[in-house]
């Protein structure tokens, strides 16, 4: 019983920041709905994604994963378990199982790669039991390693339905990568492992006196983004994200313990992005928990905006990145 499927990482336009109170924190069920774009990146040996295996069977004694050569434990294997353990038991089947994950990006650059991760995770483990589910019950059972996972089972340009409950917290396609025009530049300021990990945030998220003021302007602004990119309105689609990074930093670092993530070159690349728009190249940015910047663009500005970023001394390296399709099953097995 092995499957194996390839799943890419997603740059949040509307930010998940903090989970809802009213329900088990292990569901991951967020304080409001989520928007993203599903990353392919440009460059021939780096598309952003994450290669997954997993094999079941009685012959293993115990159950493995290991995630580019490493094998985990504790914290990190209970995670693998949340999203593996109610599909066995969905299936009726107690073999335990081997799980080999390689991405094909650093690890801990900040490019979320837990995201891309429990996507495959999910897909490879439904495939592997022969469970019949939908792209939306992926989506699910992806939410419970990790919550950003719900989005990047589907290419392009997701939403993420907060919902209520398991059953409706789910993420579903707006349009496919083709329908509409967005790229993206990834300028990496800083790479290395975040001294705060989200799942730490998402707890305290609660704390800013913000909080309730940006979950409520996210669901608007999630509905607004969702018509803007169905309506190709690349400048909305961009102010909207824009603004939503704003809010989601600003929770941040008026949370307790504040959390700032930003790096002083961080806010120098707000500044050039900012001076690059009004000279006529139209970019926006957005950040997420970490100091890298993605720089949105229109496909045809990609390169000159690579260009100018790459002129900047503090941007150590860019990544080029379009819509992303959908993750799938591959039968390219790691072991
Ligand atoms: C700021 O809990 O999905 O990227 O720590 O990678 O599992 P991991 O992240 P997750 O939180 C994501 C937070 C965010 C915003 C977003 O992706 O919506």
């Amino acid at each position: 019983m092995k499957s194996s499927a390839i799943a890419h990482s997603n740059i949040a336009l509307i930010k998940y920041w903090g989970r809802s109170p009213d329900h088990d924190p292990n569901l991951n069920i967020p304080s409001n709905d989520s928007v993203s774009m599903t990353k392919h990146g440009l460059t021939r040996d780096m598309h952003l994604q994450t290669h997954t295996t997993i094999d079941f069977s009685d012959a293993y004694e115990e159950d493995t994963a290991i995630l580019e050569g490493e094998v985990l434990i504790g914290k990190k294997m209970k995670r693998i378990l949340r999203v593996v353990n109610p599909l066995r038991g969905y299936a009726n089947i107690d073999y335990n199982f081997k799980m080999m994950s390689t991405n094909d990006f650093p690890t801990q650059a900040g490019l979320a790669s837990s995201a891309s991760g429990f996507a495959a995770l999910a897909i490879a483990t439904v495939d592997a039991l022969g469970i019949h589910f939908s792209k939306e019950e992926i989506s699910m059972c992806a939410r419970l390693g990790s919550g950003s996972a719900a989005r990047s089972i589907h290419g392009g340009f997701v939403y993420w339905h907060k919902g209520n409950s398991h059953e409706t917290s789910y993420a579903e396609q707006i349009c496919g990568p083709d329908e509409f025009d967005m790229n993206a530049v990834i300028a990496i300021v800083h790479e290395g492992k975040k001294d705060v990990t989200s799942d730490v945030g998402h707890e305290s998220a609660y704390t800013s006196p913000f909080n309730e003021v940006r979950i409520k302007k996210s669901q608007e602004q999630a509905k607004g983004i969702r018509k803007a990119i169905l309506n190709d309105d690349f400048s909305e689609v961009g102010k909207i994200a824009e603004e939503n990074c704003k809010y989601m930093h600003a929770v941040m670092m008026t949370s307790d313990p504040p959390l700032f993530y930003w790096h002083p070159d961080t806010l120098k690349l707000i500044k050039s992005i900012q001076r690059i728009r009004k000279e006529g190249l139209e970019c926006y940015f957005t950040i997420d928990a970490g100091p890298n910047v993605h720089c949105l663009c229109r496909p045809e500005d990609i390169y000159e905006l690579q260009k100018m970023l790459e002129k900047m001394e503090c941007i150590n390296k860019t990544i080029l990145v379009k819509p992303a399709g959908d993750s799938y099953v591959t039968k390219e097995h790691l072991f």
